[in-house]
């Protein structure tokens, strides 16, 4: 059934070229879609004993890499994941668009990385940008002010994929250019087979390039870093995954394992329910995944044509309208990082938590702004101040969801060098010139607000109420 509702899909394209693009396509969905099936039948879950810590040799500490030397450059492309839209921090159009730092977006501040690294170096690293078909148009208006800079951006666009009824299994769309909403990009695990549709992959070796270096484009840590590149080379390892120390603020990260003597990734949605509390904790799960990978290209070419990457199939639910009704849907995704297992010699890296910045909140947009990192060719550096210490912890309210909502509230970043922890939830509007230390708590009741007038130093205080102070 699936099979037929995916070559009337086809049918319906008329250019030849478009058809032949998009059959190819609809035959990695179906793929796709029967591993899903025969995943769903046999119940096949991993074996909880069988799960061990990653071996010594598994995890290495990157302090432990030798020295950095600029030598390997010329074998490195950088690749940023772009495919994701910024919903969630209720924005329209790609979340790498969202604007950081000093009239910079996440895009710009990457450009900015790779175009110092390569007038530092003398090298001529590429930057390519993995889009999907919703973040396409609005990152080239972005990128097209790049031409004739010292950078070579490229982009290309991954999978788009028919979400299907949680029901019938069947797809929705009913035509090749049927509604948005029919559709889906499946997942940063659609990288390697999008590098090789695309022909980026082929373009790339022959350039060359044998390393990718590849990152969330809301990871704004993810800078290149020449010791990490050089070790796998000198390893000739295949696959190498960042990892950080967990914290009990990131218990929900997938972790590295042993898994039958091999190193594999665990995500939460693969543990049983009556482990879970088990795969939370820091002490026998102690890294977490910072989706800074790199990975050897010829490895990838290798693994993708003869059909061995089988990455774990995260269903995904959503709701859509069509017509007058909502319907469930799931869209089958896969991650980048499952793919681990494939490659020989892939181990992790320990890297410090610098390198791992996500914006996932406007609570994380407040920090990146702040006083607490100044902006270096286009990378985050942490104040001095800071070393050692945790970032603070900041817990912002429903209000302050919307990137909108944020910027209308706090229009003035705060300093927070000083800062622990702060929570604000309700209608608080904070000032210009704030500064903010130690813990403050600011709780305004439904239907209050509270203004933090210009200049307040608040330490160590709870602000409740309909108080202006
Ligand atoms: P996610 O949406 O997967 O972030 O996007 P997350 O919720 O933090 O999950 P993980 O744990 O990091 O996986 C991570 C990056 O992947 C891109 C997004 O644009 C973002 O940069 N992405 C996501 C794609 O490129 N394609 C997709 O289909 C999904």
């Amino acid at each position: 059934q699936m099979r037929n509702a995916l070559n009337a899909l086809v049918d319906t394209v008329k250019d030849p070229e478009a058809q032949a693009k998009f059959e190819n396509e609809m035959d990695s969905f179906f793929a796709l879609f029967r591993r899903y099936l025969t995943d769903k039948a046999s119940g096949t879950t991993l074996d909880w004993d069988k799960i061990k810590s990653p071996s010594e040799s598994e995890v290495v500490l990157y302090d432990s890499l030798k020295s950095e030397t600029a030598d390997n450059l010329s074998k490195l492309a950088v690749l940023k994941l772009n495919g994701g839209l910024g919903t969630s921090m209720g924005c329209v159009g790609p979340k790498s668009v969202i604007e950081v730092r000093d009239g910079n977006t996440f895009l710009d501040l990457s450009v900015r990385q790779i175009e110092h690294l390569n007038r530092k170096y003398d090298s001529d690293v590429p930057l390519l940008l993995m889009n999907s078909f919703n973040t396409d148009a609005d990152t080239a208006k972005i990128i097209k002010k790049y031409q004739g800079h010292r950078i070579r951006v490229r982009t290309f666009n991954q999978s788009r994929f028919p979400r299907i009824f949680k029901d019938s299994l069947l797809p929705v769309p009913e035509s090749f250019d049927d509604e948005l909403d029919g559709w889906y990009p499946p997942g940063h695990g659609d990288l390697y087979e999008a590098l090789i549709s695309s022909g980026e992959l082929d373009s790339l070796l022959a350039q060359g390039r044998e390393i990718l270096f590849v990152s969330n484009g809301d990871n704004l840590g993810a800078t290149v870093d020449t010791k990490i590149l050089d070790h796998m080379i000198e390893t000739g390892a295949e696959y190498l995954m960042e990892l950080t120390d967990k914290t009990r603020a990131d218990v929900k990260g997938g972790t590295l394992i042993n898994y039958d003597g091999q190193v594999r990734l665990l995500e939460i949605a693969q543990v049983p329910k009556e482990h879970v509390e088990d795969f939370k904790s820091i002490k026998k799960f102690k890294y977490f995944n910072t989706n800074n990978l790199w990975i050897n290209l010829k490895a990838v070419k290798k693994l993708v044509e003869s059909n061995s990457i089988q990455a774990e199939i995260i269903p995904n639910q959503k709701s859509i309208s069509k017509g007058n009704s909502e319907f469930n849907v799931l869209q089958l995704e896969t991650a980048v990082g499952a793919a681990i297992r494939h490659f020989e010699g892939a181990h992790g890296v320990v890297v410090p938590r610098a390198r791992f910045l996500p914006v996932k909140t406007c609570s994380d947009l407040l920090l990146v702004k702040s006083d607490l990192f100044h902006l270096e060719h286009g990378a985050l550096k942490l104040d001095p101040a800071r070393y050692g210490f945790a970032n603070p912890l900041i817990k912002l309210g429903s209000h302050f969801k919307k990137v909108s909502g944020f910027l209308s509230r706090i229009a003035h970043i705060p300093k927070i060098v000083e800062l622990d922890h702060l929570t604000i939830t309700g209608n608080v509007t904070l000032g210009r010139n704030v500064t903010l230390k130690g813990t403050v708590i600011i709780v305004c009741n439904d239907g209050d607000k509270i203004d933090i007038p210009n200049g307040s130093v608040l330490e160590n205080v709870v602000v409740t109420g309909n108080l202006t102070i």
